[in-house]
Order: C-alpha cells, then sequence, then structure tokens
C-alpha cells in the first residue's frame, strides 16, 4: 500500500456499537425508539426541554460506563506511529475516541460529556444530569443550559476545519457510519471529485454511498479497524 501523507478518517456510531453504545437506524438503534424531530432538534428542546434533557442524561450515563474498543485504540495508534499526519472526525458524541489516545480529532456533531448556556454560548464540561434548574457559572442564567450537540437543522462544528482537510488528504477512510446524514455523508464525494485521494469504506454492511468508495472492507470495526490500520503501518 502506497505511504499515505495525510489521512483524514471519518467515523460513526458503529465505531462504538461494540463499546455498548447503541447506533441510530440499525435494528433497536435510538430512531427506531425516539422521534428525532423530539430529541434532535431545536424546535424539540423548546417545546419540552425536560424531556429532551432525560434523554440526554440516560445517554451521559452509559458513556460514562464506555469503554473504547480495539477499532479506537487502533486509530490512536495509527496518529502516534503514521509518519504523516492523521485527523479523526467524528459523527460521534461520545469521548471513546479521546480515551483511546486520539488527539487530532473533530467532533463535527459536538460533545455529550459538555454543555452550553443558550444565554452566554459558553461551553463547559459537565459529566453529570442536566436539568432546568441549572444556572450558568459564566453567566448566572438559569434554565439556559443545554447539551453541546449538534441537533438537526444547526451547523456542524468545525466545517471550514474539515473541508480544508478534506481537499489536502490522500487517503479518505470512513468508519461505521451509514452515510445518512449531511455534511458527513457528502465527504467521500467531495474527495472523490478532489480526484487525487484513495477512499476506503470500513463498516458492517455496504452504507448508502458505498459504490463511492475505491475500497471496501465489510465486518465488525473491532476487527477491520485493527486489520486495516496494521495493514497501513505496515506498508
Ligand atoms: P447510523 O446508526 O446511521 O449508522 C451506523 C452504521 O454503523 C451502520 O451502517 C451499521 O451497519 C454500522 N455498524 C453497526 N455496528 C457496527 C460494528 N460493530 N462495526 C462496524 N460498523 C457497524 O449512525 P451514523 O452514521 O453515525 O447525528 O449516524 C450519523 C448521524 O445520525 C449521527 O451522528 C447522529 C444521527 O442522527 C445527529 O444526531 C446530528
Amino acid at each position: 500500500m502506497a505511504r499515505h501523507q495525510r489521512i483524514v478518517i471519518l467515523t460513526g456510531a458503529g465505531i462504538s456499537a461494540e463499546s455498548g453504545l447503541g447506533t441510530f437506524r440499525d435494528k433497536d438503534g435510538l430512531w427506531t425508539k425516539y422521534d428525532l424531530e423530539e430529541v434532535a432538534t431545536p424546535q424539540g428542546f423548546a417545546r419540552n426541554p425536560a424531556f429532551v434533557h432525560e434523554f440526554y442524561n440516560a445517554r451521559r450515563r452509559n458513556l460514562l460506563e464506555a469503554r473504547p474498543n480495539p477499532a479506537h485504540h487502533a486509530l490512536a495508534r495509527l496518529e502516534r506511529e503514521h509518519p504523516g499526519r492523521v485527523l479523526v472526525v467524528t459523527q460521534n458524541v461520545d469521548d471513546l475516541h479521546e480515551k483511546a489516545g486520539s488527539r487530532n480529532l473533530i467532533h463535527m456533531h459536538g460533545e455529550l460529556a459538555k454543555v452550553r448556556c443558550a444565554a452566554c454560548e459558553s461551553v463547559r464540561v459537565w459529566r453529570e444530569d442536566l436539568s432546568l434548574e441549572h444556572v450558568c457559572a459564566e453567566c448566572s442564567t438559569k434554565g439556559r443550559l443545554r447539551p453541546h450537540v449538534v441537533w438537526f437543522g444547526e451547523m456542524p462544528f468545525a466545517m471550514s476545519k474539515i473541508e480544508l482537510a478534506l481537499a489536502a488528504c490522500d487517503l479518505f477512510v470512513s468508519i461505521g457510519t451509514s452515510g445518512n446524514v449531511y455534511p458527513a455523508a457528502g465527504f467521500v464525494q467531495q474527495v472523490r471529485e478532489g480526484g487525487r485521494a484513495h477512499t476506503v469504506e470500513l463498516n458492517l454492511e455496504p452504507s448508502e454511498g458505498h459504490t463511492l468508495f475505491h475500497e471496501q472492507v465489510y465486518g465488525p470495526a473491532s476487527e477491520v479497524v485493527p486489520a486495516y490500520v496494521e495493514r497501513l503501518l505496515g506498508a
């Protein structure tokens, strides 16, 4: 395998499935049990903030117990050992990439272990349950703290940094994502239009856009990701 200088890796819920965190669109996925309009839109939060807090509190509690699996560890190892640059762009709001040791990491859909004040926009680390009773430590406003996650209809974070990395990469790897949610679902097309980079999908099953990738490997992330990283580092 040719030595790549700049690698961009997009991850989705499938990389964390074997750490016990549910995916969204698989059988038993979160969006089969909850209406995303109710729990993952600004309008849903405005209608019933207590219910939305309950939903994210439960997910935050799950996160406290979750541990990275061999796929997260393999990506952290790639960043440490690869002589070129490795950027992980994750759609996941869990913190398993950083727990495994990834440092060059963008949380484009935000982070569950942080809250943001809707009044003053300050962001802080938050590991407990969140409620309407909480007061912002920065501006003292009560009841305006919200999970620091991106809801449908909101702009993902760090898009200009991501666009630059996509334009400059020579290898793009998509892991554990169904390819349903834009803009992330469009990254492979953007990279292909640039014409320089090799593109690879590692997933349990073919995603929506699987034909856009030069190469596909299907299987559980805990197996296919370490094997792929081994191949990259051994090249
Ligand atoms: P999805 O639930 O849509 O897709 C998960 C993908 O992971 C599917 O293609 C599965 O086949 C695959 N998968 C499941 N288990 C796996 C395993 N053990 N190993 C490898 N792959 C596995 O999740 P995402 O694509 O991440 O956004 O969803 C994208 C966005 O939609 C999320 O970030 C979230 C959601 O709504 C927001 O909430 C804004």
